[in-house]
């Protein structure tokens, strides 16, 4: 699982080297030219007024730059950042002890928010609206509920899910930003200025062929560099050629789109086992080992984007498209369940 090139963790031993390759101002991150633009007035704003920023949520499919663009708010901020994930924050007092331990102006980022419970969530919507924290006291009738002035800190919540999010939740953050894949220029850009911070030598086809199989995903080509990488040292002489680029790229069975064999399987799961669709994602999952989040986050948004791939009422449907890129005919009736 966490040997892949598409995934939507990062391995920890890879997490240092990650580190080195993320942007640490706004002024040097790629892409996402409006949600930047958006942010960058957003800081100026409450810098010049020497306020803590408002609540921030990002969302967008994996590995595009979320905790990447927390880490920068905080840097903007000149503020500590706490990190934490929702799954973690189990109960309401693990939440009062990280909330109550924050400085005014500090960022506290919540990867995965859509995965709070509700118990949690409730006393966090005091907390983000009027910085105060209710705790309740005893039990039965001596139970009290005191209220706790917290200082003026900021939360970023990011989330692969947007539709997850409960609307009251959602309603507390005062600027919410979608990141969408990058485009191949911004992917050439990323590609060559990770090689560069790795010290690697690469020809511009080479980037061009990395940032090409990448699926507008900055995650997604920093690790195919890296085993591109490795591959030029260990078959070639250490430099990335576009020549060595595609054979190592191959070897990793990366298409020119940049699906590998788990979005290969997706579909020709619904085709060859389903007659295309209608199929659930459940049942996709369990006929390929997968787990249906992970189809869910991390392959079908791609999968989607490219026009593979239906999400329907009825359930997932492989497009014409689909068929054509995995060299097999498409039937006539395809059309039709398009239009359900
Ligand atoms: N590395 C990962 N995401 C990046 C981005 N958006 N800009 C520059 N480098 C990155």
């Amino acid at each position: 699982m966490s040997d892949r090139i598409v995934s939507p963790s990062i391995k920890q031993e890879e997490l240092a080297l990650d580190l080195s390759l993320r942007p640490k101002k706004l002024a040097e991150y790629i892409g996402q030219a409006k949600v930047k633009e958006n942010l960058k007035i957003l800081l100026e704003a409450a810098q010049a007024r020497h306020e803590a920023v408002d609540h921030i949520l990002l969302y967008g499919p994996p590995g595009l730059g979320k905790t990447t663009l927390a880490n920068i708010i905080a840097n903007e901020m000149n503020a500590a950042i706490k990190i934490t994930a929702g799954p973690s924050i189990e109960r309401p007092g693990d939440l009062a002890a990280i909330v109550t331990n924050l400085r005014a102006g500090d960022i506290l980022f919540i990867d995965e928010v859509h995965r709070l419970n509700r118990a949690v969530e409730e006393i966090l919507y005091p907390a983000m609206e009027d910085f105060a924290l209710d705790l309740i006291t005893g039990k039965g009738p001596s139970a009290r509920s005191i209220r706790l002035k917290l200082p003026r800190f900021t939360i970023v919540g990011a989330t692969t899910r947007f539709a997850m999010l409960s609307a009251p939740l959602r309603d507390r953050f005062g600027a919410v930003y979608r990141l969408d894949y990058y485009d191949l220029d911004a992917m050439k850009t990323i590609v060559a200025r990770s090689a560069k911070i790795l010290g690697a030598e690469i020809e511009p086809p080479a980037v061009t062929e990395i940032a090409q199989r990448s699926r507008g995903t900055p995650r997604v080509a920093n690790r195919l560099l890296k085993r591109v990488r490795d591959y030029a040292q260990v078959r070639a002489d250490g430099k990335i050629t576009e020549a060595v680029a595609h054979q190592a790229l191959a070897l990793m069975e990366v298409d020119e789109l940049g699906l590998d064999d788990i979005d290969r399987r997706v579909l020709r799961t619904i085709i060859e086992k389903f007659g295309g669709g209608p199929v659930g994602v459940g049942t996709i999952a369990a006929a390929i080992s997968e787990e249906a989040d992970t189809i869910m986050d991390v392959y079908e948004p791609y999968l989607i984007q490219l026009g593979f791939l239906d999400r329907t009422m009825r359930g997932r449907f492989a497009t014409r498209r689909a068929y054509e890129h995995l060299g097999l005919e498409p039937p006539d009736r395809i059309e039709q369940n398009r239009l359900l």
